[in-house]
């Protein structure tokens, strides 16, 4: 469970603020009373949760580009982060496609760009690269991934997210070798972060189920679905972002046992096919809302992958908190109020407020629901 009296006063760099989940987390952090600087490039979508929610102003947002070593080297230095969380990066599988060197370039070098800023930077204590649950070699089988499994990638996309994490690791073994002598260059102690698609409010991102759901509902239209028996591992947002916040607390507190890879997947219970997404969105949001299968041909994406979390379950004490059939209701919900003009900070924030106020959660239902 992340603990709000830690983060209060840290100073805390994000890559990757004006995303979807870049900007949950920046809001999050400021309202623990963090000190964050963010380094991106601009919005990814119009609109963004990073405008509407109006982080421009509540933060040092600084837009950068982490293929430019000087960039991130600049915005690494007047941050004096003492706790980094890498998150900016082309995040996805069809755009890598049409963009493979741009997804390459981005991902694999801006991952190594930071992590050498990192390793001058003697403030630094914790920090932790995101990538996905992609980067594992899917052999399409039904068994979830543990964090010992080799790295892989069909697509450019999951290749890049391989290739960063093995960069992590290297750059690790390699030149951040004194965890815990603080204050020097290279003591900080660096962790990997692989989780599943995340849903939730603020998210247009192009060619991702639930951003396409919301915005055919508010336009009136129906549904645009494509491969809807492939089943997908689905989180909120809240969920990887808890897990992020809680590891950076445990490198801080206790380094050599935490700078490693970790899984935060959802419950088995919570991966479901898109058709099932599709329909309760559409049963959700009602006012005759439905959906439609598209047809043609589509790039190749993987049908399968689970991974196993039980390591942040067992040695961070992290677990899902939100049942799939919840995290829906959440996301329709922020969407909904959006659609009427709510302000989207207090939206966000509310949450937020709720995701840290409920109890940690030891089961999943069946049907999806938050004990
Ligand atoms: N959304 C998901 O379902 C999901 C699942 C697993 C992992 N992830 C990972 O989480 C992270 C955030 O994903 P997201 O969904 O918020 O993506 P997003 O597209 O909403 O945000 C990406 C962020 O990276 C920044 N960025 C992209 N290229 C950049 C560059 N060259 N230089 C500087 N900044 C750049 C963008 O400006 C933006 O701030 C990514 O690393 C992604 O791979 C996302």
């Amino acid at each position: 469970m992340t603990n709000p009296a830690f983060w209060n006063g840290k100073r805390v760099l994000v890559t990757g603020h004006t995303g979807f989940k870049g900007s949950w987390l920046s809001l999050w952090l400021l309202s623990m009373g963090a000190e964050v600087t963010g380094l991106a490039l601009d919005p990814p979508t119009e609109p963004s949760l990073f405008a509407l929610a109006g982080l421009e102003r509540r933060m040092d947002s600084r837009i950068g580009d982490i293929r430019d070593p000087a960039a991130v080297d600049a915005a690494v230095r007047a941050a004096e982060p003492e706790i980094l969380i890498h998150m900016a990066a082309q995040p996805l599988v069809r755009l890598s496609y049409d963009e493979p060197v741009e997804t390459v370039a981005t991902n694999v070098m801006g991952t190594v760009h930071v992590l050498e800023a990192a390793r001058r930077c003697a403030s630094l204590r914790a920090c932790v690269v995101v990538t996905t649950d992609k980067c594992y070699e899917n052999r399409e089988w039904p068994w979830p991934y543990r964090e010992t499994e080799p790295m892989g990638g069909y697509d450019p996309y999951s290749a890049s997210k391989g290739c960063a994490e093995l960069v992590t690791s290297a750059w690790r073994r390699s030149f951040f070798g004194k965890p815990g002598a603080f204050g020097k260059p290279g003591s900080a102690a660096i962790a990997s972060a692989r989780a599943g698609n995340v849903i939730g409010g603020g998210d247009w991102a192009l060619d991702r189920l639930v951003p396409d759901c919301m915005r055919a509902l508010m336009a009136g239209r129906t549904i645009p679905v494509r491969n809807p028996h492939a089943i997908r591992p689905w989180q909120h947002v809240l969920e990887p972002l808890g897990g992020y916040l809680l590891l950076a607390e445990k490198l801080w507190d206790d380094p050599a046992d935490h700078a490693d890879a970790w899984n935060f997947g959802p419950s088995d219970s919570d991966a479901r096919p898109v058709s099932w997404i599709a329909s309760h969105v559409v049963e959700r949001w009602g006012d005759g809302a439905a959906w439609e299968l598209i047809g043609g041909d589509h790039p190749h994406e993987a049908t399968y992958l689970r991974v196993d979390s039980s390591k942040a379950r067992m040695q961070l004490g992290w677990e899902p908190r939100l049942g799939l059939a919840d995290c829906l209701d959440w996301t329709v919900e922020w969407f909904r109020r959006y659609h009427a003009g709510e302000n989207i900070e207090r939206v966000t924030l509310d949450q937020i407020e709720r995701y840290q106020g409920m109890a940690g959660r030891t089961s999943v239902q069946m049907d999806g629901r938050t004990p």
